[in-house]
């Protein structure tokens, strides 16, 4: 049967709902800029200029890039919502994949903005998405505007580039007036937020000095998740996986007090130590994933010094299922087994070194034994700890009790109980710990219970009262059958 016996309709999108749905996908403006910078670098930007004017509801952003620039059709085209096919092939530099990031972002996060361009030897030009206009006409019509002339100047002096200017912000200022104090500090803190996020994502670009970005004029530095370079890292080996076109290397990073208190902080990245441990997944050398352990383990204290690189060219977007925001990346099936095996082995060191402080300090000085006041002892496979009959505070009150020194000893184990130690291994294997007593000759037990049973019994308790307030007592709780061998 040939298509021409069926009959046929158009159901074309509608306009004005369509752009509002696209408006939910959910970018922060983080995410959004981040995906106009990308249009920059894969045309081949070398400056990038990102700058604000606060004006409440009426403030401007603008992202400006001296890259190949567009000439009048391809900028019609460019603001067409899926102004290139998914599965075109696309050169290795290009950070693009869908055709859409251009007005999703910037309509994620404004109601008009305008795009204003120009190619080596062609006119400057300029065409702008209004979400009202759109609604009145009630089609997909594009209309000439910029809201500023000095942006057309700017671009004019230039031999090619683009400028992006978004100009009604509803979603993050709404409503908001210009001599609003609070609402200008909460607009900054997004501003440093933006800029942290920048400084991540861009990093290799910004490293190898590919780009530049201008942010407010200051030019933004690059942030290295794996702190190459600083005394102390751990680099694990560098492995081919897929086809031999993803490259995984892990890091693990020093421990605290290898660190400045500034570098430590600096180290912590915008998302936080804990937030910031897991896979970096790379697309093009531009960070998609910063962080994430894919669903293979949870994020845990005492693994946050691992980060995985993760490097993947643009041929693999539809395996890994890469999203229109370039913030999501899932591996297919067998390359989770792999990564999953492979981070296991940076997991591991990276709890050595988080755990081993005192292994740390004793290599510095290696004189001098780490005595610990906590001991961690196996007995029939099952994990206890001990108090360290070598530790001095604790020989010092073993050879000459006093109250005074019993309550200092008290403190001191108070104050050293293993906490992470604890926590790991209760994390890593649930069962492994031993129960109070358990596998140990029980006479010191009994003998203490009866003693202490005869005492309530001497002071005019009955054998039951005796029994129940025993029974209240750590370890005797978990006991009760011993009660049998001395009451009636
Ligand atoms: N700053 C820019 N300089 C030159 N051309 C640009 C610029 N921004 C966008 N374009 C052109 O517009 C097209 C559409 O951009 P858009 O971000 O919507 O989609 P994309 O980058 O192709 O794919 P993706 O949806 O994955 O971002 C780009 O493919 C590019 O040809
Ligand atoms: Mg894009």
């Amino acid at each position: 049967m040939s298509a021409t016996n069926y009959q046929t309709t158009k159901a074309e999108p509608d306009a004005s709902s369509m752009i509002e749905t696209f408006r939910a996908i959910g970018y922060s403006i983080e995410t959004a800029i981040a995906d106009i910078i990308d249009n920059s670098i894969s045309a081949e930007a070398k400056n990038i200029w990102l700058s604000y004017n606060w004006k409440g509801e009426n403030t401007r952003i603008q992202i400006r890039d001296d890259g190949s620039g567009m000439n009048h059709e391809e900028l019609i085209q460019a603001m067409r919502p899926g102004s290139k096919h998914p599965t075109e092939a696309r050169t290795l530099k290009d950070l693009g994949r869908f055709g859409l990031g251009l007005k999703t972002a910037s309509f994620s996060q404004t109601r008009k903005f305008s795009v204003l361009s120009k190619k080596a030897g062609f006119n400057t030009v300029f065409w702008a998405w209004d979400l009202d206009h759109v609604n009145t006409v009630q089609a997909w019509e594009l209309i000439r505007y910029t809201p500023s002339e000095d942006a057309v100047s700017e671009i004019e002096e230039q031999t090619s580039g683009t400028t992006v200017i978004w100009y009604c912000l509803d979603r993050s200022l709404r409503d908001t007036k210009e001599e609003d104090a609070d609402a200008l500090g909460k607009f900054m803190e997004i501003m440093e937020g933006v800029k942290r996020h920048l400084e991540m994502v861009f990093h290799r670009f910004l490293e190898q000095g590919k780009i530049k970005i201008w942010f407010q004029e200051r030019e933004l530095k690059a942030w290295d998740p794996f702190l190459r370079g600083a005394e102390g890292i751990q680099i694990g080996a560098e492995e081919y996986l897929g086809e031999g076109n993803i490259i995984v290397k892990g890091y693990v990073l020093p421990h605290k007090s290898k660190l400045t208190e500034q570098e430590f902080k600096h180290a912590s990245g915008p998302k936080g130590w804990n937030e910031q441990q897991g896979f970096y997944i790379y697309r093009n050398e531009r960070l998609l994933v910063a962080g994430n352990w894919l669903g293979l383990f949870r994020k845990e204290e005492h693994y946050k010094l691992a980060r995985i690189l993760i490097d993947l060219p643009n041929t693999l977007d539809d395996k890994w299922q890469i999203d229109i925001k370039k913030s999501v990346a899932r591996p297919p099936l067998k390359t989770r087994d792999q990564l999953k095996a492979y981070a296991q082995v940076i997991r591991n060191n990276a709890v050595n070194v988080y755990r081993h402080r005192g292994k740390e300090i004793q290599r510095k000085y290696p004189s001098f034994k780490f005595t610990p006041v906590w001991l961690e002892k196996q007995r029939h496979g099952k994990r206890f700890y001990a108090i360290n009959r070598d530790h001095p505070i604790v020989q010092e009150i073993l050879e000459e009790p006093s109250k005074q020194n019993l309550n200092d000893l008290l403190k001191f184990i108070e104050e050293t109980v293993p906490i992470p130690l604890i926590t790991i291994k209760e994390s890593e294997e649930p069962e492994s710990h031993g129960f109070p007593f358990e596998n140990l000759d029980h006479e010191i037990l009994i003998n203490r219970l009866k003693e202490m049973f005869d005492l309530l019994v001497s002071q005019g308790k009955n054998q039951e009262e005796a029994k129940s307030i025993l029974l209240s007592i750590e370890p005797f709780d978990k006991y009760p059958q011993y009660f049998e061998l001395f009451t009636k």
